[in-house]
């Protein structure tokens, strides 16, 4: 399985995969499963991590003989006041530096190379696993969650990537061949030196759980913080429209301490972590300068060779901080790892089932049958609805305000699974068919419209290819936004900016009107495409709406009287004994409700749902 796969299937093998109703506070991953996780994705690059290692070993051999160089220029070459020896000597030491620089650029460059690689998989594999999750998660999860840990997780995962643990095996590989070095020079000195080094890790293993803990939290508190800013800049609209800048503020400035307050936990334990290193240096300074001094004075030992000893464990006090530090570092990722391994446990249980075929649209008939559904755990919104769409004609869904018509809508492409039930095309029940073509056969036009901060074409076409300019331009004339496409500054090559805000909320709807349409789909689903146009607008493109919506089904939600004119048949949704019930008001089957009897009729019914929602309303 590639890292991505294992991915996108959630890390099974760290923790069980949980249905979206969970949130995506998983229980804790072990460390073991957390380096496993991100241990796949080193796999396709294993070749040039072969490289790199060697390349990093390398760079810490050619500096090994450096001091015993220096041996040779204090005990034989001035001594002997041999010039020729110390020429060579100090030329030894030149080129060991300079091969040694040579290959520690090679060494970054691959290793930065590979972690870029890396960084991409994770990123691209998490993306794609959070485009797989059902709305529920997104009703649950907050964007400024889930940003978190797109953004800032990945990036916190650097101690694990190569960059930073190729220089543990650095410092592994210097710190040991220096010690076997140093056991050859005085095997004595070097295990009293190296007797202290577990007091250093004894020291260290308390601080590892802290700071991971400290991690933790800092996470949290940064993911509160997102947020709470990306909600004040989406509703800087209505901050600034009442005033509240004030109120909104001190929510932003109590998130921002919390934040520093954890931020400051994490250094200061990571301090206290560093500054025990301390415990070595004075180990080994009292071993060295002690014994060692005292061996040189007995003259057991020379004092070049005591030199080169101090200039060796100088060079293994340095590996063994990096060692102290890429642990806090390790603690620090795999508190991210942990975040980003909980997020993939989540699963999706919208999915295409194995062997399913694709939807194949004949009729275009769309059935509920004994539907029942609910958002969450509490009361279900249908428990037992009954309805059937006719096929290629247009039925228009009227009901009370909250009496569930969008959720009906969201119910057809699978934005939400029923809980028992079911929901058949052309007699294919939508859960059985393939995601990918129910979708692509299924157009849905949003009670809310949302359009992407890109052009005004990149936003009718959402990546379709194959469409003539032609085309599009008809269908745009025929929704009645052609013209306000052209007089915007670089006409359909515009820039929409976030969400549409340069644009009408009429245009908006006609935008994804026209979307949806250009999309060619047999299924045709428009939640109140209308309702920010007025009547006469509306009406000038009813006849071309017509044409278009000919040998499609399509189902309309509206509180439009004028829009009503659209339809072929008329269903009401009401609440019944506290059910939801479905009920068609044109009797006439098959038959366009044109005449002007029926449109009063269901004319009056929504001026009658208009009467009864504000009589029900608390202001
Ligand atoms: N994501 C959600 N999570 C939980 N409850 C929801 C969610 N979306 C809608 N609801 C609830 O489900 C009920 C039906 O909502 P729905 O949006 O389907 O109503 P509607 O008939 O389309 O109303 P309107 O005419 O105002 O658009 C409402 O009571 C609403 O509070
Ligand atoms: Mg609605």
């Amino acid at each position: 399985m590639s890292p991505s796969e294992a991915l996108s299937a959630g890390p099974s093998a760290a923790t069980p995969p949980r249905d979206v109703s969970d949130v995506m506070d998983a229980p804790a991953s072990s460390a073991w499963a957390q380096l496993r996780w991100v241990g796949g994705y080193y796999r396709p690059y294993l070749w040039q991590l072969l490289g790199a290692s060697l390349l990093t070993a390398v760079t810490s051999l050619l500096a090994l003989p450096i001091p015993l160089l220096i041996r040779g220029i204090l005990d034989r070459a001035i001594p002997a006041h041999d010039e020729r020896l110390l020429a060579e000597l100090i030329g030894g030491i030149v080129v060991l530096h300079v091969l040694g620089a040579v290959s520690g650029i090679a060494d970054s460059l691959t290793a930065t190379w590979i972690t870029k690689r890396i960084r991409i998989d994770i990123q691209k594999s998490l993306y794609e696993h959070l485009q797989r999750m059902p709305l529920a998660f997104f009703s649950k999860n907050h964007t400024g969650k889930i940003l978190t840990r797109v953004m800032l997780d990945v990036g916190n995962l650097g101690s694990l990537l190569p960059t930073q643990s190729l220089g543990l095996i650095k410092s592994a590989v210097t710190a040991f061949s220096v010690l076997a070095v140093l056991l050859k020079i005085n095997p004595h000195l070097t295990l009293m030196i190296a007797g202290t080094a577990p007091v250093l890790l004894l020291v260290h293993n308390i601080f590892r759980g802290r700071i991971f803990r400290a991690s933790l939290s800092l996470k949290k508190h940064q993911e509160k913080l997102t947020t709470l800013l990306q909600e004040d800049l989406k509703g800087s609209l209505l901050t600034q429209s009442f005033g509240t800048e004030d109120f909104r503020r001190s929510y932003a400035v109590k998130a921002i301490i919390q934040a520093e307050t954890a931020n400051r936990r994490v250094l200061v334990k990571s301090a206290y972590a560093t500054a025990s290193g301390v415990v070595l240096t004075i180990a080994y300074t009292l071993v060295l300068w002690g014994y060692g001094g005292h061996q040189v004075i007995e003259s057991a030992m020379t004092l070049g060779t005591l030199v080169a000893f101090g200039t060796y464990i100088g060079r293994i006090d340095g590996p063994v901080k990096a060692m102290v530090a890429s642990n806090i570092g390790i603690s620090n990722s795999l508190a991210s790892a942990h975040r980003l391994l909980s997020t993939l446990a989540v699963t999706s249980p919208i999915r295409s089932i194995p062997g399913s075929r694709p939807l194949r649209i004949t009729r275009g008939e769309i059935a509920f049958r004994d539907v029942a559904f609910s958002y969450g755990s509490g009361r279900p919104l249908y428990d037992r609805l009954n309805l059937t769409l006719p096929g290629h004609q247009v039925s228009a869904i009227v009901g009370k305000t909250g009496v569930g018509k969008t959720s009906l809508l969201y119910l057809i492409p699978r934005l939400y699974d029923v809980a028992s039930g079911s929901i058949t095309i052309d007699d294919q029940d939508v859960t059985e068919v393939e995601l990918s073509s129910l979708r692509t056969n299924v157009a849905v036009v949003h009670q809310d419209t949302f359009l992407f901060n890109t052009t005004v074409r990149e936003n009718l076409l959402l990546g379709k290819t194959g469409i003539s300019d032609a085309f599009l331009i008809e269908i745009c004339q025929r929704v009645g936004i052609h013209a306000d496409i052209v007089n915007l500054p670089n006409g359909y090559d515009t820039e929409v900016a976030e969400n549409g805000v340069n644009l009408s909320g009429g245009q908006r709807q006609r935008l994804s009107l026209a979307r949806a349409l250009l999309s060619q789909a047999p299924v045709i689903l428009l939640d109140e495409f209308t309702s920010a146009l007025d009547s006469v607008t509306e009406k000038r493109f009813h006849v071309d709406l017509r044409s278009l919506f000919a040998g499609r089904t399509v189902v309309i939600i509206t509180h439009n009287k004028s829009t009503l004119e659209l339809a072929d048949h008329v269903f009401q949704l009401s609440v019944e004994g506290g059910s939801v019930v479905a009920s068609r008001i044109d009797r006439d089957e098959g038959k366009r409700i044109v005449t002007e009897t029926e449109l009063e009729q269901t004319g009056n019914l929504l001026d009658d749902l208009a009467v009864s929602s504000k009589a029900e309303s608390p202001c």
